[in-house]
Order: structure tokens, then C-alpha cells, then sequence
């Protein structure tokens, strides 16, 4: 049976890799069946009804199997329905926020073919224990919010559209079908 959601990720220090797993708890907690699978393990796109992407940005740059990803899979992402995120900026001003989805929207725009029906970015995160000088030095941080995460991932089956938008409430994890 084809899973409802694949929800894949890259993450360097760990930050994204709890968001992403937030949101798959989110998706399966309305019943929907989500797999979690690192970008970079991912063979094939065949069997997912969805797909959630959700990378760091590092350096100005989207996270490089974030990249690779879009370029291997162009062509079955053109015919899923996509959610795109980001983890960065480490205020939530507007400014930060806006220069963070420009580096976000510069990667995407590398694939023409692909129309996320939804794109975020949220903050990020920092432990200076895990980066190496002159990064250790930074301030500890972290500016993820949660609340606006879960309810971004709650809002994905209606985003999305299709059948994931149209789940028996009674029933949940079943798939309504007129057969
Ligand atoms: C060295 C370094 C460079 C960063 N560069 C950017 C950046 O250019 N743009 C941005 O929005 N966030 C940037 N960030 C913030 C990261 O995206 C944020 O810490 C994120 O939560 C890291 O995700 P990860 O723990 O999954 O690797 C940077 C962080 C570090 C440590």
C-alpha cells in the first residue's frame, strides 16, 4: 500500500532532523502513514502520495542534499505534490527571516520543474558544543518554534490537496475511497 507521506530531511548538527521528525509525528498523529528517511537515502519517490522536504541553510546556501535531491528526483517531484521547509535564521526578525527565504527561494529556483505547494522557513538552531572554531564561539540559540512547526505540519494534508486532504475523521489512518 502506498504511504501517505515521506517526510525527508538533511541535517548537520541535528536541529532539522527534530523538526522534521515533529512534523511526522504531526501527519501521523491525523492517521495519515509517514515515513521519515534522510534526503540522502532516499532511492526512489515511487509509493509516497506526498513529499515534505526539509533542509538547513548553511553559508547562504541550501543544504547540499537538499540540492542533489531536487536535481536526482526532478522529474517524480514534478508530479508530487510537494511541502518545502527550511531551518535558519537564528532571530525571527523580519529581516532575518526575509534574507533566509532568499537563499531558500535561490536553491529552488535551480528547479523549475518543481511547484511546492508550500514553502517555510523557521528558525534555527545552534549548539556551539558541536561546531568547531570560530563557530564555538557563537551564542547558543534557538529560535525553532515549535507551535508554528506542528501547526505548519497539521496544515499539510489540506495544503497538499487530493485524497490526503479528505480523510474520514471517524476513521483516522484509513483512506476514503468511492470503491
Ligand atoms: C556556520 C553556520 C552558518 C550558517 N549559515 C546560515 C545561513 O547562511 N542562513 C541561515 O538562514 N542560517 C544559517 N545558519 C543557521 C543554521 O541553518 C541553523 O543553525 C540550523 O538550525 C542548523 O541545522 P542542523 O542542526 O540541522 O544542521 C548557519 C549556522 C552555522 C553554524
Amino acid at each position: 500500500m502506498a504511504t501517505d507521506f515521506l517526510v525527508a530531511y538533511a541535517t548537520k548538527h541535528g536541529t532539522t532532523g527534530e523538526v522534521a521528525e515533529a512534523v511526522a509525528e504531526e501527519l501521523t498523529g491525523l492517521g495519515l502513514d509517514v515515513e521519515l528517511r534522510e534526503l540522502r537515502k532516499v532511492r526512489d519517490l515511487a509509493g509516497y502520495g506526498a513529499v515534505v522536504i526539509g533542509a538547513p541553510l548553511y553559508a547562504g546556501r541550501w543544504q547540499k542534499d537538499a540540492r542533489r535531491f531536487l536535481k536526482r528526483h526532478r522529474k517524480a517531484l514534478a508530479e508530487h505534490p510537494v511541502a518545502v521547509f527550511a531551518l535558519g535564521p537564528l532571530k525571527l526578525t523580519e529581516e532575518d527571516v526575509a534574507g533566509s527565504r532568499k537563499q531558500l527561494d535561490r536553491a529552488l529556483a535551480l528547479a523549475p520543474d518543481l511547484r511546492p505547494a508550500t514553502v517555510e522557513v523557521f528558525g534555527g538552531a545552534i549548539d556551539p558544543a558541536k561546531l568547531r572554531f570560530p563557530f564555538s564561539k557563537m551564542e547558543a540559540t534557538d529560535a525553532r518554534d515549535w507551535d508554528a512547526i506542528r501547526a505548519w505540519a497539521r496544515s499539510l494534508p489540506a495544503e497538499l490537496g487530493g485524497p490526503l486532504g479528505q480523510r474520514d475523521g471517524d476513521r483516522p489512518g484509513v483512506a476514503v475511497s468511492d470503491n
